[in-house]
């Protein structure tokens, strides 16, 4: 495998074309897409061999503020195009948050009226975010997470269903087509075709197939790990524990070479230390990602592992994610990393 090193840019300069901003954009709608690849060598330090290297897509820097951007501009568009939205419709979906801002953030600008049914726990800062931008919502039972939501909004369709339009992203093509058509291309352009695995986390599943389907069909050899929560009942809000929930129709567990299960408290952790260490402030199922590609990286002679930062940490600092945040400090980076060496080390026996 070709190494990464010498076609990344180290000088700020550099760095600086690479990442031009568009120079000009006639909607938010122009602004999705070409996130930034973030380099994570100070965390990893001393656990990867040298040819091997994390990079972050960081999908946070998308206007609504995350990965969702993507599939509910592309499932608008293509209800667009084939009739199925048109003036008079609402725009309704279940949502684990943020494609609901996303949606809510799309509907204003295209002028649609928004309804979301999102579980009453998730975050204050989604619920007040999808309001600011003028969508109605509708809460479903916490205990019940994003599958309440889903039999809710279902309910809820079908008292009227000519009023609405319904992406549904579990099921619609649409949502793993925009990672086909934009998130696969920019990884595979900004590593200069070097990835050779690919780690995202399953929520709907349709990152890591849309972007899993694209990296393969340039190089068919690019693995594609998926990463879940170990446990049905865990805080890494946006991911499904597959096991112990709906299935979602666009998810073919088939085409990933692999799953990881990712613990609450180790994602959180590393979402402390990628703060306090990286400079990066990042959602939990971001630091669910990373745990996740240094247990595919710490096996690795060489390799370009591409992880999947679905969003940024503001919208949880008021969630119980804030809570260990505060008393963490550098020196639990050294469990969290030596739980990874240890596990590396009996995997190798
Ligand atoms: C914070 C967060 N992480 C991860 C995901 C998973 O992405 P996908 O639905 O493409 O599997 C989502 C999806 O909503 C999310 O909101």
């Amino acid at each position: 495998m070709a190494t990464t090193s010498r076609s990344f840019p180290r000088s700020p300069a550099a760095a600086s074309q690479q990442f031009l901003p568009t120079a000009r954009a006639e909607s938010v709608l122009d602004l999705i897409g070409n996130t930034p690849l973030l380099e994570i060598a100070k965390v990893t330090h001393g656990l990867l061999r040298p040819s091997v290297r994390i990079f972050a897509k960081l999908e946070g820097f998308n206007p609504g503020g995350s990965v969702k951007d993507r599939a509910a501009r592309k499932m608008l568009q293509v209800g667009l195009e084939s009739g199925a939205l048109k003036p008079g419709k609402t725009i309704i979906d279940s949502t684990s948050g943020n494609t609901g801002i996303a949606l809510a953030m799309l509907g204003a600008v295209l002028g649609y009226p928004v309804e979301l049914v999102m579980a009453a726990n998730a975050s204050r800062e989604r619920k007040k975010i999808v309001r600011a931008f003028g969508a109605k919502v509708t809460y479903s039972d916490p205990l019940e997470g994003s599958d309440g939501a889903i039999l809710l909004c279902r309910e809820i369709v079908a008292k009227d269903p000519q009023r609405y339009f319904k992406p549904d992203q579990y099921s619609n093509e649409a949502n793993p087509l925009a990672h086909f058509e934009t998130t696969g291309p920019e990884v595979w352009r900004q590593t200069n075709g070097a990835v050779t695995h690919l780690v995202a986390g399953l929520g709907t599943g349709g990152t890591a197939m849309g972007v899993g389907r694209y990296l393969k069909s340039r190089n068919p050899k690019i693995r594609v790990i998926g990463v879940e929560p170990d446990d049905p009942m865990h805080g890494l809000e946006g991911l499904k524990h597959m096991g112990s929930s709906i299935v979602p129709p666009i998810y073919h567990e088939e085409e990933l070479d692999e799953k990881i299960s990712v613990s609450t408290e180790d994602a959180y952790e590393m979402v402390y230390a990628l703060g306090q260490i990286e400079g990066i402030l990042v959602g939990q199922s971001s630091g669910a990602a990373l745990i996740g590609a240094l247990a595919v990286a710490r096996e690795l002679k060489e390799g370009c592992v591409v992880a999947i930062f679905p969003d940024l940490g503001e919208k949880y600092l008021s969630t119980n994610l804030w809570i260990g945040w505060q008393s963490w400090n550098r020196s639990r980076l050294t469990r969290l990393l030596a739980k990874c060496r240890n596990e590396s080390a009996n995997a190798t026996t």
